[in-house]
């Protein structure tokens, strides 16, 4: 059974309403499955959990290592797929991992932002590091930027030979400049496979090397996807919450409704609500369809943009991911004067009250026209973490099938670069 499950106590439906989508969602599941839809070419990442190369494994648990041991900071360059699943794992995993000796983290190569550089190149100061570069492409800009600047300060510090022992590259197999430059310089490097686009990558080389330096299992991260993908493949709609989930989109899409927002109750999570946001964007905002994916940080959210989801336009609807459990535990205590009045919770754990905001403002939005798909989750850990991540993977796909789209291409996100580089002088851009 899954420890993914939804809820369907604010969600203006019921499964057996929603039992009415299941032919169509088990059609799309058919095509995903037997590799027979648009993007085809880009399922690897459907059997990754058991079928990953296992001595690529073992080799990023070994690089993890020596960087633990050689670096007191880590730099993840990257941008969109390439970075976004690992930044995930890593914070949702924050407080719940032991990490004696993890250097710290830093992600760049995702934007051109001056003051974002100067500050990760302070805050590592004299500190030793090293840098994973993961490029699919090997010539995103962003991400090369970054790489050049990084580069030249490692080689500074610590001479050619010394930097390329530090610099960790994660690109094709075959082609690409970061892999001539990787292949030229002697870097360590890591496969991107052919047939995993970058938002689906998280359980490849990709997110699992960084994930693996903050000290994570990444053993049971795979584990837990594995458990999801049999889940995925064989249940029935009833049992299956990837497909009631792409069943609820589509409901939702139905009723008119364009935004969907990730409801999370705990900042650790907003990470991971930013891949998915990728996940879901990329894959079906296209040929003028999809709903527009945002996510939001609660109770924090209430208290901005809670007043126009209770009360503004009704173009939304939310799906909250909420562990049931928590990792820690915090329990008000009785005050002597109460003159705050809070003596009624004395005895009542933090968790108890997340709790409560989170069914009191499910119940509250949903009278007020924006109901909710609540996605329970047992606690956070690396076995949760994998399950989720092949969840909501495996549901894009269904959703983006039932949509019409192809989920596994992204032909709009081209279009930025051609006026950039006109602007930019470079080679090749100047009539555009
Ligand atoms: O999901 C995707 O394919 C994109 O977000 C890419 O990961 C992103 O554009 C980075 O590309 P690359 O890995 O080629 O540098």
């Amino acid at each position: 059974m899954s420890e993914v499950t939804p809820d369907f106590s604010h969600s203006g439906t019921t499964i057996d309403e929603l039992e009415r989508f299941k032919e169509r969602a088990y059609e799309a599941r058919k095509t995903l499955l037997e590799g027979t839809g648009a993007g085809n070419d880009f399922l690897g990442w459907l059997r990754l959990p058991l079928e990953y190369d296992k001595k690529e494994f073992a080799r990023i648990k070994a690089a993890a290592g020596k960087i633990r041991s050689d670096s007191e900071a880590f730099v993840v360059i990257g941008i969109g797929g390439s970075y976004l699943g690992a930044h995930a794992a890593i914070d949702f995993l924050s407080g719940t991992v032991q990490r004696p000796g993890v250097p710290d983290i830093y992600y760049t190569g995702n934007n051109f932002s001056t003051d974002s550089m100067i500050s990760i190149i302070e805050a590592i100061g004299d500190r030793d590091f090293s840098v994973n570069v993961i490029s699919k492409s090997g010539t995103t800009t962003e991400t090369a930027i970054a790489f050049r600047i990084f580069k030249k300060l490692l080689e500074e510090k610590y001479g050619k030979e010394g930097a390329a022992k530090r610099i960790y590259a994660t690109t094709d197999a075959k082609k690409g400049a970061l892999k001539g430059m990787a292949d030229k310089n002697g870097y360590t490097t890591f496969t991107i496979p052919d047939d995993i686009g970058g938002r689906f990558s998280v359980l490849s080389a990709v997110g699992l090397l960084p994930i693996a330096v903050s000290g994570a299992d990444i053993d049971m991260i795979m584990q837990g996807a594995a458990k999801m993908m049999a889940i995925c493949a064989e249940d029935g709609f009833r049992e299956n919450p990837a497909l009631q989930y792409a069943a609820y989109r589509h409901l939702m899409m139905e009723r008119e409704k364009s935004v969907e927002v990730l409801c999370i109750y705990n900042p650790s999570v907003r990470s991971f609500a930013g891949w998915w946001q990728q996940l879901y964007g990329e894959s079906e905002g296209k040929d003028g369809k999809g709903l527009f994916p945002t996510g939001v940080t609660y109770s924090t959210d209430l208290h901005s943009i809670g007043q126009f989801i209770q009360d503004g336009s009704r173009v939304m609807f939310e799906t909250i991911l909420y562990a049931e459990n928590s990792n820690n535990r915090i329990v008000i205590e009785e005050d002597e004067e109460d003159a705050d009045g809070l003596n009624y919770l004395a005895g009542k754990t933090l968790a108890f009250v997340n709790k409560c905001a989170m069914r009191g403002t499910a119940r509250a939005h949903e009278v007020g026209g924006t109901p909710s798909l609540l996605i329970r989750y047992n606690k956070k850990n690396e076995f949760t973490l994998g399950q989720l991540f092949y969840f909501f993977e495996f549901a894009c796909g269904v959703s983006g099938y039932m949509l019409g789209v192809n989920p596994f291409d992204q032909p709009g996100v081209e279009y930025y670069k051609r006026n950039m580089f006109r602007l930019l002088g470079k080679p090749g851009y100047e009539e555009n």
